[in-house]
C-alpha cells in the first residue's frame, strides 16, 4: 500500500504542499520517496530510498518549483527499494511521469510486451510500464484523456494513479480502480490523494472517487470520466457537483482515515490487503517456484513467531490437505531442537511480516547454514528475511501500525493457502489444478468484509467479559482459536487459553465453572466439536460458538450461536469468516477497558531481540 499525491495550484508553488501531504501519506509506506514537478514545460524529478525527512535533505527538493506536480511514498511490492525503484516513473522520452499505489497483476506479460516493441524498462516495478503503455497510447491520438482509457483497459489488478504530461501542463491525470484516490477542490488548487489526510490543506471539499473511473484535475477545475465496455462516458458536472463532500477531521484523525485506532482501521483493511495480496500472488513465479521447490523436498519445516506461527499452522494443515505434504510447523525460538535432522533436502518456509524478527531470522540463518533451502513470506520488500532467502512470496497487506498483526495475518493465510494447493498441483495431487483455492480466494476479500460486518455486534456485546476463557476448536479450527486466544492476551490482556476442543476432557475442563466462558471456533472439518461445547455447557461454562452460517450443528438451547457468513463447507474460506471476530473482540474489549490497542503494554511490534 502506498501514498499518492497531486497538487495543481492557481498559482504559487506546489512544492511544500506536495511533501507536507507526502508526511502525512507516510503511515501508507515509508521505503522511498519521490515527486515530479512541472515547471517551463518540462517534468522535474526528484527520488530516493528512504523516509521523507532524509528524502527533503539530501535531494534539494525544496529547490524544485512549479504550480503543479505529484508525489509518491512507497510501500514496496514489486522491486526492492532503491533509488531507481521510487515513485515517479517516467516514458523513454521523460515526458510522462506516474505515481501509482496498487499491483498490476498483468505486469509479467505487459513487461515483456514492452519489452520486445524496444521499450528500454529500468526499474523492477509494475508502475514503469504504465508510463511506457501511455507514451504509446499518447503518440497515437495526442489526447491525454484517449491515450489514458486505452491504457487503463489493458491493465488487471488495482490502481490508483496521479500523471503528469509535459504536453499538458497544469494538469494532473488521475485513475482509479480497487486502490482508493479523492480529489479534493479548493480556491487556490485542486488535488488527488490516497486518502484525505494529504490534502486537507488544499480544500475538505473532497469527492471520493468510484473504480473505473479517471480524468483530470486543472487550475480551472476537474473533469472526471468512466470507463465503459467500448471506451468511456464523461460523468456530467451536475454530478460530479452532487457528489462533493465536506470533511470535518483534522489531519490526525484523517490519517486513521477516521476511525479512533490503526488497529480498528487496519481490521477494515483487511478486504483490500488479501485481494492485493491475492492479486500480486496468484500469477507470481516466486509462488509457483516455492511450490515445486516444497513439493520435492524430504522434509518440509513451518518457522515463524505469533500470529506468523499461526498463520504457518493454517498453511500445515492445507498442505496436509490439498498436497498430501507433510511438515513441521516450529516456534521460531525452538528451532535448535529440530536441527539435528536439517539438511540439503530440507526445504524452510519462513513466515514473518515484519521480516525482521529476531527468532525467525535465528533459524533460518541456522538452518540455512546446514544446507536448507529458504522460502521467505513477508510483507516488506528488502526486508532481513527478504534478502537471505531463496526465494520470496510477498504478501501486500501495506504497512500495519498497530502493534496487534490483523491484516497481514489474513494476507499471509491468503498467500498460504494458494502456495499448499499449488504445491498440491505441483504433486499431481489436485487434478483439478489449484483450482481448489484460486476460485475462493479470488473472492474472499467479499467473504472477509461479509465476516467484519456480521462479527462487530457480537464482538461489541460481549466486549465485556471478565476473566480467563476457553477459546477451543478442532481440526483447522484449533489453529484459528490459538490466534484468536493471542488477540484477546496480547490486546484486551484477558486470560484466553486456546486448546484443542476434544483435548480439553483430558484435564483442561477441570477449569469450567459457573459462568465461565468458553468460545468454540467451529469449523466444517469437525462437526463433532459440538459435542464438546455441550461438554463444556454441562459443567456450568457460558458457552458461545462462532461458526459458519451454514454449518449444520446439533447445538442444544442455552448454547449461544454466534452465526457468521456461510462457508459452503471450504476450509479454504473459513479462517477468513472466524479470525474477524476475535480481532473485533479484543479490540473493543480492550477499547471498553480503557486500553489503548494500538500500542498494548510491554510489547513492541517487531521484536528484533532475542
Ligand atoms: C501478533 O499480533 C504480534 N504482533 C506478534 O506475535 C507478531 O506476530 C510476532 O512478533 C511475529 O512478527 P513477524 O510476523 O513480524 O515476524
Amino acid at each position: 500500500m502506498c501514498g499518492i499525491i497531486g497538487i495543481t495550484m492557481r498559482r504559487g508553488n506546489a512544492t511544500p504542499i506536495i511533501v507536507e501531504g507526502l508526511r502525512r501519506l507516510e503511515y501508507r509506506g515509508y521505503d522511498s520517496v519521490g515527486v515530479a514537478l512541472q515547471s517551463g514545460g518540462r517534468v522535474e524529478i526528484r527520488k530516493a530510498k528512504g523516509t521523507i525527512d532524509s528524502f527533503v535533505r539530501k535531494a534539494s527538493v525544496m529547490s524544485l518549483r512549479g504550480q503543479t506536480g505529484i508525489g509518491h511514498t512507497r510501500w514496496a511490492t514489486h522491486g526492492p527499494p532503491n533509488d531507481v525503484n521510487a515513485h515517479p516513473h517516467t516514458d523513454c522520452r521523460g515526458e510522462i511521469a506516474v505515481v501509482h499505489n496498487g499491483v498490476i497483476r498483468n505486469y509479467s506479460s505487459l513487461r515483456e510486451e514492452l519489452a520486445a516493441r524496444g521499450h528500454r524498462i529500468i526499474s523492477d516495478t509494475d508502475t514503469e510500464l504504465i508510463a511506457h503503455l501511455l507514451e504509446e497510447e499518447a503518440s497515437g491520438t495526442g489526447s491525454m484523456v484517449d491515450a489514458l482509457a486505452r491504457t487503463l483497459s489493458r491493465l488487471q489488478g488495482s490502481y490508483a494513479l496521479a500523471i503528469l504530461y509535459s504536453r499538458e501542463p497544469g494538469r494532473v491525470y488521475f485513475a482509479k480502480m480497487h486502490s482508493p484516490l479523492i480529489l479534493a477542490l479548493g480556491e487556490e488548487g485542486n488535488a488527488v490523494a490516497s486518502d484525505i489526510t494529504a490534502v486537507l490543506d488544499v480544500s475538505r471539499r473532497i469527492i471520493p472517487l468510484n473504480d473505473g473511473e479517471f480524468g483530470w484535475i486543472g487550475p480551472e477545475g476537474v473533469e472526471i470520466y468512466r470507463l465503459t465496455p467500448s471506451g468511456y462516458t464523461r460523468v456530467p458536472p451536475r454530478e460530479v457537483e452532487s457528489r462533493v463532500k465536506f470533511i470535518e477531521w483534522t489531519p490526525e484523525a484523517a490519517s486513521k482515515a477516521g476511525y479512533p485506532h490503526f488497529m480498528i482501521k487496519e481490521i477494515y483493511e483487511q478486504p483490500q490487503a488479501v485481494m492485493e495480496t491475492f492479486n500480486g500472488a496468484v500469477d507470481d513465479p516466486a509462488l509457483a517456484e516455492a511450490s515445486r521447490l516444497i513439493a520435492g523436498a524430504r522434509d518440509v519445516l513451518v518457522v515463524a513467531a505469533g500470529t506468523s506461527y499461526h498463520a504457518g499452522l493454517v498453511f500445515s494443515y492445507h498442505l496436509y490437505r490439498l498436497a498430501r505434504r507433510h511438515s513441521i510447523p516450529i516456534i521460531a525460538s525452538e528451532y535448535k531442537q529440530y536441527s539435528p535432522a536439517v539438511g540439503e533436502d530440507t526445504v524452510v518456509v519462513a513466515v514473518s511480516q515484519s521480516g525482521e524478527t529476531y527468532d525467525t531470522l535465528a533459524a533460518v540463518r541456522e538452518y540455512q547454514s546446514l544446507g536448507a533451502r529458504i522460502v521467505g513470506v513477508t510483507n516488506v520488500v528488502g526486508s532481513a528475511l527478504d534478502r537471505i532467502s531463496d526465494i520470496t512470496v510477498y504478501t501486500r497487506a501495506g504497512p500495519e501500525i498497530g502493534v496487534a498483526a490483523t491484516k497481514t495475518y489474513l494476507a499471509q493465510v491468503t498467500v498460504l493457502t494458494l502456495l499448499a494447493g499449488y504445491t498440491g498441483e505441483a504433486r499431481g495431487v489436485l487434478d483439478r489444478g489449484a483450482r481448489e483455492v484460486r476460485e475462493p480466494l479470488s473472492r474472499v476479500h467479499e467473504v472477509v468484509n461479509d465476516a467484519i460486518r456480521s462479527s462487530e455486534p457480537y464482538a461489541k456485546q460481549l466486549a465485556g467479559l471478565e476473566g480467563s476463557m476457553y477459546i477451543l476448536g478442532r481440526g483447522l479450527g484449533s489453529h484459528i482459536a490459538r490466534e484468536a486466544a493471542l488477540k484477546v492476551k496480547e490486546i484486551a490482556y484477558l486470560h484466553a487459553e486456546a486448546y484443542p476442543a476434544g483435548e480439553s476432557k483430558h484435564g483442561p475442563i477441570a477449569l469450567v465453572e459457573p459462568g465461565f466462558p468458553v468460545f468454540i471456533v467451529a469449523t466444517s472439518d469437525s462437526p463433532e466439536v459440538a459435542g464438546n461445547a455441550i461438554e463444556m455447557h454441562s459443567r456450568g461454562g457460558r458457552v458461545m460458538v462462532t461458526k459458519p452460517a451454514d454449518m449444520g450443528l446439533e447445538i442444544p438451547r442455552g448454547i449461544e450461536v454466534l452465526d457468521l457468513p456461510p462457508s459452503h463447507g471450504d476450509p479454504v474460506l473459513e479462517p477468513f469468516i472466524l479470525a474477524p471476530f476475535y480481532q473485533l473482540l479484543a479490540y473493543y474489549a480492550a477499547v471498553k477497558r480503557g486500553y489503548d490497542p494500538d500500542k498494548p503494554r510491554n510489547l513492541a511490534k517487531t521484536v528484533t531481540v532475542e
